[in-house]
């Protein structure tokens, strides 16, 4: 892709540096020559393979295991079940927040779900532990499972996503619509999904002593290092995590899971490097997902389109041993102004996995019920969507009323609407037909993200060349984190990116948080930041406090750091090198340190948020029901862009997510069973090439001088939020059939 194809906005650094730039990834090259490594590449000498057996029942207890059978296998070393497993130092039936769920590590016989670890198997080579665990010959006794809506246990969750109360009320709902004209109310239901990465959730552990180098794929390294070390009863220091490439994470690598844990113990049982690497079949239970909802909404409006209540219910599923509930219902909070507003959930337990964060919790099936509710109201009133959207515009955050940091949402409308040619959509469904008979429909929905901020550290250390080193302990989940974060720090630096080495992916390294919630860039990219400023401040007072520099006696108007120089602020011709500077004074290095945390005030003040708007159009067999998305557009605004070519990509990522949640996606479960029918890449419909069509994301400038110094928000999950309820209002639009189950099939329509 040429600079010139990155559309439309290449933005300018703020101080003519290569911020804003749309450089290509600095992993690129290592990756497309295959020298990049995940963590299953690692082979020390001595290595065990580890194979979990797993559950073939969705609840009860496991009776008995041939335990013998399998160890008699040549080249099986060892074989865990919850009868030898070593005794761990933290109770996996305990949580250990923010993200760390129960897991389930052989701690007892019980069953809770398919796909379960119930043993594991060691040995010398990888066919010999799979041959090893099918030796087992689990027998079960079997209770039924819970499986769906009609057979699971509703309950009163404590609280929802992370943390969130479950139940957020403004106004009074009940007033909101007895004042309203019209009141319109239906079901949406979105199913569970499987995070599905490329790279599977594998782990090679080998001990020294009490400590322990882990090679494995992660989200948040600090804070699963210390959750480890919980686990292990060592210091968290002795946990080293070396993540320096994620083959995707999509939330899944931001948690704790059974079967890493158990590679690891495995590890140390047996003294003896162990790797552990799940087959695509045995992710789809232990390591999350995203959990089905049943969503019920209900919108009252006015004549004139003005919304009076709007009464968002989601029933979320999760397992029968854990509480992660999807806040899908929160997606209606922050986006339409409504004098009345009440989310709320209730639980729904089921003999699966855990559910966990899986790309825009919450936001993704709450938004794609949201959407398409939207799009009902403004049918029922006789709007044209875009229309309904801005009468209900908010100004402020709703319910709250807060300001927005930013909030550049109706040029989002405006460009997206101008670039998609929405003006010339008919009102009425089933209007339009392309040269081959096949129904068109245009359908839109608004795209919205909250913008977290993780406590981050990082280190800027200049260097007697003049090139810098900048270190913080972030991932690149294949989202271009190495790019963009060198991109802020040489900005800061005042040097060219091509100057600026980072090191990332490894624990020992200041903590760069989490790498989730679209939050990465924000958080470890403002510590970089701030790392970068101090050992510029650090250079100037060697520089202004030197005689015999230029720059001498220049701290009263400050200097500038610039390419690699730093010049007085109102005399620039006159400057030094950062290599001068740090030759004269004898210095090796420059070390800047940097915290950054977001101020209560920014966060308690303002509403802070990413927004966007996207169409779609889709092409319907009137006769078949087959259906294709033809073109989707998406206009986003989400604060500075640091990297136009990286953020395009993110969008565009997301956008293809929508497609394949609104007509693809979906884990089809076994009634019977439990059984996940489709656990593999064959049956499991996710979008090939194929399905992708004509893409186009917009980067609608946005100022924000209050999210945090460098003005960024966040982009890596908002494109999925939006295009879903776009595409179902353009299947609607299409062929006038309204469906409220996601993924929509050919069978919706006939
Ligand atoms: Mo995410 S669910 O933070 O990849």
């Amino acid at each position: 892709m040429s600079p010139e194809s990155i559309s439309p906005i290449l933005q300018q650094g703020r101080h003519g540096s290569n911020a804003g730039q749309p450089l290509t990834r600095r992993d690129g090259v290592l990756k497309v020559t295959g020298r990049a490594t995940y963590a299953a590449d690692n082979h020390p000498r001595g290595m065990l393979y580890a194979v979990t057996a797993v559950s073939t029942i969705a609840r009860g207890r496991v009776t008995s295991l041939d335990v013998a059978a399998a160890k008699a296998h040549p080249g099986v070393v060892e074989v865990i079940t919850p009868a030898n497993r070593p005794p761990l130092s933290h109770n996996p039936a305990e949580k250990m927040p923010p993200f760390g769920f129960r897991v389930e590590v052989l701690q007892d016989d019980t069953v809770r779900y398919v796909n379960q670890p119930i043993a594991l198997v060691v040995a010398e080579t990888l066919e010999a532990a799979t041959e090893g665990a099918a030796l087992l010959n689990p027998r079960y006794e079997t209770a039924p499972a819970r499986t769906g809506r009609d057979n699971g246990d509703r309950y009163a969750p404590p609280a929802i996503g992370v943390g969130s109360p479950p139940r957020t009320a403004y106004g009074d709902i009940e007033a909101g619509m007895a004042s309203a004209t019209r009141v319109t109310t239906a079901e949406y239901s979105t199913p569970a999904q499987y995070h599905n990465a490329m790279e599977p959730h594998a782990v090679v552990a080998e001990w020294d002593g009490d400590r322990v180098t882990l090679d494995m794929p992660n989200q948040a390294l600090a804070l699963s290092a210390g959750a480890y070390a919980k686990y292990f009863g060592i210091p968290p220091e002795n946990v080293l995590i070396r993540s320096p490439f994620l083959g995707g994470g999509f939330g899944s690598k931001a948690i704790l899971n059974g079967p890493q844990i158990l590679g690891i113990l495995a590890a140390r049982m047996l003294q003896r490097p162990v790797k552990l690497a799940l087959t695509r079949a045995q992710m789809y239970g232990p390591v999350g997902h995203r959990g089905a909802t049943w969503q019920t909404l209900r919108i009252g409006t006015e004549d004139d389109g003005r919304i009076t209540a709007l009464h968002h219910h989601s029933l979320s599923a999760t397992s029968s041993f854990d509480d992660f509930i999807e806040p899908a219902a929160n997606s209606s909070l922050p986006l339409y102004a409504s004098p009345a507003l009440l989310a709320e959930h209730e639980g729904l337990r089921l003999d699966t996995g855990t559910p966990g964060p899986m790309r825009a919790p919450g936001e993704a099936s709450g938004s794609a019920a949201l959407e398409v509710a939207i799009d009902e109201a403004a049918q029922a009133c006789g709007m044209d969507p875009l229309a309904f959207r801005l009468a209900n515009y908010a100004e402020t955050e709703p319910g709250t009323n807060k300001p927005f940091s930013s909030k550049a949402l109706r040029e989002c409308y405006d460009q997206g609407a101008s670039r998609f040619g929405w003006s010339t959509r008919p009102l009425e469904p089933r209007q339009m037909r392309d040269e081959n008979g096949l129904l068109v429909g245009w359908g839109m929905g608004t795209a919205v993200f909250h913008c977290p901020h993780f406590p981050a550290e990082a280190r800027a250390t200049l260097r007697a060349d003049g090139t810098a080193l900048v270190e913080t302990g972030g991932a690149d989940m294949g989202q271009g984190a190495w790019t963009a974060l060198a991109q802020i720090a040489a900005e800061a630096l005042g040097l060219d990116p091509d100057q600026v080495e980072l090191h990332s992916g490894i624990s020992n390294l200041p903590d760069g948080g989490i790498a989730g919630g679209s939050g990465h860039t924000a958080s470890a990219g403002l510590a970089l930041h701030n790392a970068g400023e101090d050992a510029i401040a650090q250079l100037s007072e060697l520089a202004t406090s030197d005689e015999a520099s230029p720059l001498y006696g220049a701290g009263n108007v400050g200097v500038v750091a610039r390419h690699g120089r730093l010049h007085r602020r109102d005399d620039e011709t006159r400057s030094e090198s950062y290599a001068d500077i740090l030759a004269r004074a004898r210095r090796r290095e420059i070390v800047g340190t940097a915290k950054a945390n977001r101020s209560p005030d920014v966060a308690e003040g303002h509403a802070l948020l990413s927004h966007g708007a996207v169409f779609a159009e889709v092409k319907v067999d009137p006769d078949l029901g087959q259906m294709r998305v033809s073109r989707l557009v998406g206009a986003f605004a989400a604060g500075r862009v640091i990297n136009p070519r990286l953020v395009q990509s993110q969008y565009f990522g997301g956008m293809i997510w929508g497609i394949s949640f609104a007509l693809q996606e979906e884990a089809i479960t076994d009634r019977r069973t439990g059984r996940i029918m489709n656990a593999d890449l064959a049956e499991y419909h996710v979008p090939v090439n194929a399905d992708v069509p004509s893409l186009e994301a917009i980067l609608v400038p946005e100022q924000d001088d209050i999210v945090n110094v460098l003005g960024v928000k966040g982009v890596g999950e908002i494109g999925v939020t939006g295009t879903v309820g776009a595409i179902a209002n353009a299947v609607w639009h299409a062929t006038g059939v309204r469906v409220r189950r996601f993924p929509i099939k050919i069978e919706d329509l006939l």
